[in-house]
This record gives structure tokens, C-alpha cells and sequence, in this order.
């Protein structure tokens, strides 16, 4: 059992922190929840520190008076990651907010946790350099967090998801020891890899307060095209068919019928058409340094679709279009989130698998008798599956669909997959580990959180 925050433990932050530490009402209910379905929980206090040793002496406070901390970013996460399930304390990473050093002579740069990801885009692409992983939610998240779920994005497909631009971490532990996890270097065959065991842990390792990210030369082109077909799946058959003729596209994001539509709605842009016999959109982008490449490329993907059914593709003429384009795609989320209440499972298969990976979850579906929108990203054969509640009653929507999403999930792995490509694990995909992870797997992962955390005050009740 946890000990709950008392007055005591209030004048221990407040000295520390000031006005940064915040244990009003209205702050807290500000605090309780990400972007997972509709689930609260609200901390008991949410603390702001602006520096690692404020870390520090936090987290060494609650380790020694068994406090439960969850660390949270920007709180945009869709397994709920974030969310301080047993109250205590919400450790915010909000004030870590300084990109400490663009260091173009090596490409890379020193950013503490509460950057907007977008924000260090930008920042690094004023010196032509490129940080590619760009999750939906971009604009919004802390790269923090993205560090925590190991985000993804569309452009995965051809530069990696986040773990493959992290090159060092200063992190604390639950004891409030600082320390480096690696060496701000390419290549490291020096020990256990403690930065990529950091990455993706959900916060439930370590606090991290500095990130050292490696970065590209920024593209100069790109050319986009959105391709209507009639046939979901034969939009899924031909996401390898491009791959498997040589091209590597920077985006190959797919979209069913009603996430193209009801995107639509959600942002009141119209200006595409979608007709009713497109059952699906693949959204295909090139991008490179030399436009005629590109045009080469364009073709041979064109080539590669005349072997299956599609309507008249479009191409975007303009940078303006471009940017709808990406920005219907990128709501396609938060349209849905305002359509139904609705769960979704971020499966991911090797991208061949990915028609039947469709068929499955519309099988399963007319089992179980759900609808769902199904998107992502493609190219990586990692789909979203948004299953909508609409009419289902309560009983079957709190119990019987688990036993639908087992079967899924069940089927993902069966094809080589897994049960999440980009979200994690976090609290909602919890009760399904056991069919990513055996028994030997589990011990292991429990074995690993107990070194870093022996009193297991950090993210409690997350993953595992
Ligand atoms: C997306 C988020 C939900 O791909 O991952 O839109
Ligand atoms: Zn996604």
C-alpha cells in the first residue's frame, strides 16, 4: 500500500517548489486525465520542478516515504500512460521546457523533456537539420513522452520511430540518483544499452530530465498523393506491392472510408472528395533532394497501383494542399474520439500481413457484432483500430469486448506482431500482455523494474 500525500508531505514540495507544486482542486481535476477514452484519475498533488536536482529531491522524498509518482508530459498518450492511477504524486515535466543546445557540428541536440516536439522540429530545421518522428498529436506533445512511449509516426516508415534518434539520457531514478545513461555518440558497444532500455519504459523506470537526440539533413522536396480505392483491402495489398518494387515512401499512411469522412467533419474541410465507394485511402509521400528522383519515384509507384483497383489519385499542387492533406490524416484521432465513446488497438504486424490483419479485426467484429475505423500507418504495418460503441449496450461494452480484443490481439501475434506499435502498453493494454509476452518474458520485465525502482513508487500499475 502507498502512503497518501499529507500536509506534511505538501510543505515538503511547497518548500522545495513554491508555487510550482499545486494541490488545489482545480488543478489537479486539470491533471487527470490524457487522451485515453474517457478515464480519470486525479493526483493527489501535481508538482512542476525546473531543473534535474528539483527532480531529485523529489523523487528521493518519495521513494523514502513510499509515494507513489506518475511523470507525465504533455499528457496526449492513448494507453494511459500518464494517468496517476493511485493518486500521489503527478510529476510534470511542463517547466523542463528549454532546448538546451543545437549542436549542428555533430547534428545533434540537448533538449530537457518539456518540448514541444513540433516546437524542436522547428528549431533544428532553422539549421537544416531534420528530427523526423512525428506522431499525430505533434503540435501538442512533449518529446518527453515521446521518449517515454517510443512514438512513432508517419514518417517512421522510412526514418525510424523515436528510439532511433536517442543517443543519451540523463535520467533520475526512483531514489533520486542522476546519472547519464550512454555517451552522445553514433556507435556504443559499451555495456548493456541502459538508453534504449530507458526509452519506451512509459516512466516507469526512471524520470528523464535531458535528451540527446541525433538529427538529419532536412529533405528540401516532397510530393504527395492521395489514392481512392474500392476495396480496403486491396488498398493493404498494395502497401508491400510498392515497398517490394524498391520504393521507400516517407509516408504510406492508410485511412478507412469513415476516418477520411468523419475527419472531414471534425476539421469542416471539405475540399476533397470522398465518394461512397471508397472504401479506403492509402496518403503517399515521397521526399528526397532532387525533385526529378522524386517524379521517378511518383511514377513507379503509379506503375505499382495500375495492377489494383484505385480512383482518380490526387496530387497535391501546392504546399497549402500538402498541408491538408497531412492535416486530415493527422485528426483522423480526434475525430473519432467526438464521433463515440470507442476503444482503440494499436496493432502492428510485418507490413505484408496487413490484409489479413484487416480481415481479422472485421471478422472478429462481425462476430462480436462491433463496427470500428481502422488507420495508420501502413507502410509499417501498424494499424489503429478504433472500435466505435454507438449502440452497444454497457454489459457488452465493459466485459464482452475484452474477449473480442483478446481475439485480435491473439491474431496479431500469430501473424509476427504484437499488441503495440507506437501508443504502449500503459494502463489500457495491460490485461492482453500476456499474449505478447510469456511467462519467462514477464519475470524478466518485472526483474528489470525491480533494480530500478526496488520500492516500485514510479508509474505503479502501469505495463505489467
Ligand atoms: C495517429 C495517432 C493516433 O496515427 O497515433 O493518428
Ligand atoms: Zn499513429
Amino acid at each position: 500500500m502507498f502512503h497518501q500525500v499529507t500536509s506534511q508531505d505538501l510543505s515538503f514540495f511547497e518548500a522545495l517548489l513554491g508555487l510550482r507544486c499545486k494541490a488545489d482542486l482545480p488543478t489537479r481535476e486539470a491533471y487527470n486525465h490524457d487522451h485515453t477514452e474517457d478515464l480519470h484519475f486525479t493526483p493527489h498533488v501535481v508538482l512542476f520542478p525546473e531543473n534535474t536536482q528539483e527532480v531529485s529531491a523529489i523523487l528521493k522524498y518519495c521513494n523514502q516515504n513510499n509515494i507513489p509518482v506518475t511523470p507525465a508530459g504533455a499528457r496526449t498518450g492513448l494507453s494511459g500512460g500518464c494517468l496517476p492511477i493511485h493518486g500521489g504524486v503527478l510529476l510534470s515535466s511542463e517547466k523542463l521546457n528549454r532546448i538546451i543546445e543545437i549542436d549542428e557540428k555533430n547534428a545533434q541536440v540537448i533538449t530537457e523533456p518539456g518540448v514541444i516536439t513540433e516546437a524542436l522540429q522547428d528549431a533544428v530545421r532553422a539549421k537544416g537539420l531534420f528530427y523526423p518522428p512525428d506522431p499525430a498529436s505533434k503540435g501538442s506533445c512533449f518529446i518527453g513522452g515521446n521518449i517515454a512511449e517510443n512514438s512513432g509516426g508517419p514518417k517512421a516508415v522510412k526514418y525510424g520511430v523515436t528510439k532511433d534518434y536517442v543517443l543519451n539520457l540523463e535520467i533520475v531514478l526512483a531514489d533520486g540518483t542522476i546519472m547519464w545513461t550512454g555517451a552522445n555518440v553514433l556507435k556504443n558497444a559499451t555495456g548493456y544499452n541502459l538508453t534504449q532500455l530507458v526509452v519506451g519504459s512509459e516512466g516507469t523506470l526512471a524520470f528523464v530530465t535531458k535528451i540527446v537526440l541525433k538529427l538529419i539533413p532536412h529533405p528540401t522536396h516532397t510530393l504527395l498523393m492521395l489514392v481512392p480505392f474500392f476495396d480496403a483491402k486491396l488498398a493493404c495489398e498494395a502497401v508491400a506491392a510498392i515497398f517490394n518494387a524498391g520504393i521507400t515512401p516517407s509516408g504510406m499512411e492508410f485511412m478507412e472510408h469513415n476516418a477520411l469522412l468523419w475527419s472531414q467533419a471534425f476539421s469542416g474541410d471539405y475540399s476533397i472528395e470522398v465518394k461512397d465507394n471508397h472504401a479506403a485511402h492509402l496518403l503517399i509521400e515521397v521526399d528526397g533532394f532532387d525533385p526529378e528522383q522524386l517524379m521517378k519515384e511518383c511514377e513507379a509507384i503509379l506503375g505499382v497501383l495500375e495492377q489494383f483497383e484505385t480512383d482518380e489519385i490526387l496530387f497535391a499542387e501546392s504546399e497549402a494542399q500538402k498541408n491538408t492533406l497531412w492535416s486530415l490524416r493527422r485528426k483522423v484521432g480526434e475525430a473519432v474520439k467526438v464521433q463515440s465513446v470507442y476503444k482503440e488497438e494499436d496493432t502492428v504486424v510485418p507490413r505484408y500481413q496487413l490484409p489479413n490483419l484487416l480481415q481479422t479485426v472485421k471478422d472478429v467484429g462481425a462476430k462480436y457484432g462491433f463496427e470500428s475505423v481502422c488507420y495508420g500507418h501502413a507502410g509499417d504495418g501498424n494499424l489503429h483500430v478504433n472500435i466505435i460503441k454507438g449502440e452497444l449496450s454497457d454489459a457488452f461494452w465493459n466485459e464482452e469486448l475484452s474477449v473480442a480484443i483478446r481475439e485480435i490481439f491473439a491474431a496479431v501475434v500469430e501473424m509476427g506482431g504484437t499488441i503495440s506499435g507506437e501508443h504502449g502498453i500503459g494502463l489500457v493494454q495491460k490485461p492482453y500482455m500476456d499474449l505478447a509476452f510469456g511467462k519467462a518474458g514477464l519475470d524478466l520485465m518485472a526483474g528489470i523494474k525491480k533494480v530500478f525502482d526496488p520500492n516500485g513508487i514510479l508509474n505503479p500499475g502501469k505495463i505489467f
